[in-house]
């Protein structure tokens, strides 16, 4: 008797067990069903939804996007922690919070990285859907938007080249990095005796995207010299460079800036002068450096600084900043070229980019350009700059270059009757 009821308690303790391991188990499966429908509605009913939406517009504008331009914004799907201020938004159209203003769609997605239309007018909203005002670089393209966002294709950004002449020495690394922290680029016309002595630095020029220009192997003065001499001396600069990075110079600048007709067109490389002259190897005083730069500079400048001195380097590390402060923008010289609407000819000489010279350039024309531009370029240089045929300082500058240069006997500067000023 006591054992038939014995039995029967086990029996129904055991079945409640298993009741209970079945409704655990079916808990389980509630349980994770619930975070699947979770995940399907938060993550891939949206881009499902997106996908096979029968809203023509969202299709249009993404194949609008893929196909059409790079810079174009995309579609975002409103959802995450960092938007929760534009889910608040029900309505289409322009809306504004704290961090500005952006555009709702009627789908509920807004623009993001990237330019669009909007009522026929060209906006550019950044990463998290804000439109943004001022100068947008794209594609190394610069486009300017008004205070109110619109796109204004008339203000083209003004550009520097800042040329570094005589290096490379032991300040031209400090000058890179501070180009690479502020995103601008310089050209750097060196003398192959010292590229010999730096290829690592020559070739992180390359890698920054810098500009690399001959200026000679020792810096004799071009005029003084035979052709074959200054083809010598260009040639062999040249294949230092091409030795260290792969590649040679693309632009030249003759020692002094003395060539002719003939010597120019022997190089037969787009050739460089300058609009503005630091005198930094003179002063070698990085505040004066400074202070003959800021102010003193517009649109189409080319600024001629020696990166062999330290205080011209440490004048460079504060005057890069502060131009990118100003809105302008630090180039190549070619670069700079390519955005007035040329590009470099071998055995032509330029001096600067501003408007009025790019005006004369245009109006020159093309065809004759090489003729006309060494003519052109020469004669600028013997207005603006005491170089050949002058004897200008001739004697203090003569002991600075020495002092840069370590100069050997082949130097024939000192006796040239030619201000060495670069
Ligand atoms: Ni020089």
């Amino acid at each position: 008797m006591d054992k038939r009821i014995l039995r029967e308690r086990m029996r129904r303790k055991k079945r409640q067990l298993m009741m209970r391991k079945i409704m655990r188990l079916v808990m389980c499966a509630v349980a994770v069903l619930v975070v699947l429908v979770f995940i399907f509605k938060g993550v891939i009913g949206p881009i499902a939804k997106k996908l096979t939406s029968g809203d023509g517009k969202t299709v249009e504008v993404q194949a609008e996007t893929a196909q059409a331009d790079p810079n174009a914004a995309v579609r975002r799907p409103v959802k995450g922690a960092q938007d929760v201020s534009k889910t608040t938004a029900r309505t289409a159209g322009w809306q504004e919070d704290e961090n500005g203003r952006w555009y709702q769609n009627v789908d509920g997605s807004y623009y993001a990285s990237g330019m669009q239309d909007i009522d026929g007018v060209t906006y550019y909203f950044n990463d998290q859907g804000y439109v943004q005002t001022g100068w947008v670089t794209l594609e190394n393209k610069d486009y300017f938007f008004n205070d109110d966002g619109s796109y204004n294709p008339e203000k083209q950004r003004p550009m520097i080249a800042l040329t570094f002449d005589d290096g490379p020495g032991p300040y031209t690394d400090r000058l890179l990095d501070c180009l690479e922290e502020n995103g601008a680029k310089a050209t750097f016309f060196m003398q192959g005796k010292n590229a010999e002595q730096y290829p690592d630095v020559i070739k992180r020029m390359q890698e920054l995207g810098c500009e690399l220009g001959n200026h000679s192997y020792d810096h004799p003065n071009m005029t003084a010299i035979p052709v074959d001499q200054v083809v010598d001396q260009f040639q062999r600069t040249n294949d230092i460079i091409e030795n260290a990075c792969g590649e040679p110079a693309s632009v030249v600048r003759f020692p002094y800036g003395s060539f002719d007709a003939e010597r120019l067109s022997a190089v037969n490389m787009p050739s460089f002068l300058w609009s503005l002259d630091t005198e930094d190897w003179k002063k070698l005083d990085a505040q004066a450096d400074y202070d003959s730069v800021i102010g003193h500079v517009s649109d189409g400048e080319i600024v001629l600084m020696h990166d062999i001195h330290e205080p011209s380097v440490e004048a460079a590390l504060k005057i890069i900043p502060e131009l990118i402060k100003e809105g302008y923008k630090l180039v190549t010289l070619e670069e700079m070229a390519e955005a007035k609407g040329f590009s470099l000819e071998n055995g032509r000489s330029y001096t600067d980019f501003w408007a009025s010279t790019v005006e004369t350039m245009k109006a020159e024309g093309q065809s004759d350009s090489t003729d006309a531009g060494s003519q052109s370029s020469t004669t600028v240089k013997d207005e603006s700059e005491p170089v050949e045929g002058t004897q200008s300082s001739a004697g203090e500058t003569d002991s600075q270059e020495k002092q840069s240069d370590d100069s050997s006997s082949e130097d024939s500067s000192s006796d040239s009757g030619v201000s060495p000023i670069v």
